[in-house]
């Protein structure tokens, strides 16, 4: 007999499609990831730790927060660190939301938001981004009752890219003043966009944060929550205390040591390489939705072919279909170099 809840068990799981990814036989622009190895200096402080016989402890993570609060130019007691921003999604949804409240989520997201809605059984609301307007703030106002408890915002957002302005966030902020607003800026290093220094302003507003996309360890889980004091003493009564693995801690440490390691591939992706993929995008008269972030959402014709020209020259970027139905390929920029591989593929598609 079935014990668990029946909305659980009629559910389906978030199953990204990871079968088959290699990067040494694979350029990987469908995830979203660094395309770059991390700093020698991460790998040996982690190899260092292995070989240090401490495997045996349980982690314990010191005064990494004070060390992120500093990176993030807040204080230490507005920072928790979490096993990913997954799991900071999921606490926040979880410490803000009861059964049959209801979750705004503007449509279409990250994935996690909607999955940690529903387990939370609640009622989601999802106003939808368009090419023409992009942010549907509008929606968004509109969408607020009374039952109103999380309402969340990537920014910028996956899969167009598209960034929110602080004045609309403050707009949210004002109408919703009774519900958590999860601004999730995942992508924050390559937008620059963020509202980290508002947590003390607004105690409704609370931010995830990762180390998985510019700093290029997704592999090992860290993320982290900004928000008020008050905020972040109730999280940590719902996050366990060994959440979070100690290799990811010995890593971010040796990275956060040296910045420029991931700023000059910011710099590469943002300046040089994604400028070029708009051009060329453009040139060829390719929609694309404008991104404040290291990937672009564009509509090429007839994408499955592209898609499998891409895959067979072992380039892998990710299929997402827009509110219409329509396939876009989700591409993932990385250097100058790799960018212009994969437009190699898109030119010999197009035929030009
Ligand atoms: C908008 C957004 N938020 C959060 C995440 C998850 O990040 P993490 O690896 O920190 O759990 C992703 C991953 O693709 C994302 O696109």
């Amino acid at each position: 007999m079935a014990t668990f809840k029946k909305h659980i068990h009629a559910m389906s799981a978030y199953k990204p499609p990871l079968d088959g990814r290699d990067p040494a036989s694979h350029l990987l622009l469908d995830f979203n990831e660094r395309t770059l190895p991390v700093s020698e200096a991460v790998t040996q402080a982690l190899v260092e730790y292995i070989h240090a016989g401490r495997l045996q402890m349980y982690p314990a993570y010191a005064d990494v927060e004070t060390v992120i609060a500093e990176y993030c130019g807040v204080k230490a007691e507005q920072v928790m660190i979490t096993n990913g921003s997954d799991q900071g999604i999921d606490l926040i949804i979880r410490a803000s939301c009861s059964p049959g409240d209801e979750a705004i989520i503007p449509s279409p997201s990250f994935a996690m938001y909607h999955q940690c809605a529903k387990v939370e059984n609640l009622t989601v609301i999802e106003p939808t981004y368009t090419l023409s307007e992009g942010f549907p703030l509008a929606g968004i106002l509109k969408a607020i009752t009374s039952k109103t408890r999380i309402i969340c915002v990537a920014n910028p957002n996956n899969p167009c890219g598209t960034g929110v302005s602080r004045e609309a966030i403050a707009q949210i902020l004002a109408a919703a003043p009774h519900a958590t607003l999860l601004i999730d800026e995942c992508y924050f290093e390559y937008s620059g966009l963020t509202v980290c220094d508002w947590v003390e302003q607004y105690s409704n507003l609370v931010i995830t944060r990762t180390f998985s996309k510019t700093w290029g360890l997704p592999s090992l889980r860290l993320g982290f929550v900004v928000s008020c004091r008050e905020n972040i003493q109730a999280l940590l009564n719902v996050r366990g205390p060994y959440d979070i693995n100690q290799l990811a801690i010995v890593a971010i440490r040796a990275a956060l040591k040296n910045p420029a390691y991931t700023h000059d591939y910011v710099a590469e992706v943002m300046q040089k390489a994604k400028p070029a993929l708009e051009q060329f995008l453009t040139c060829h008269h390719i929609t694309f939705w404008p991104s404040s972030a290291n990937y672009i959402w564009c509509f090429p014709p007839n994408p499955k072919a592209l898609n499998e020209a891409l895959a067979a020259a072992g380039i892998l970027v990710r299929p997402k279909p827009n509110a219409q139905g329509e396939i876009g390929l989700r591409v993932t920029i990385g250097t100058v170099a790799q960018t212009e591989r994969a437009m190699a593929v898109f030119k010999q598609h197009l035929g030009v």
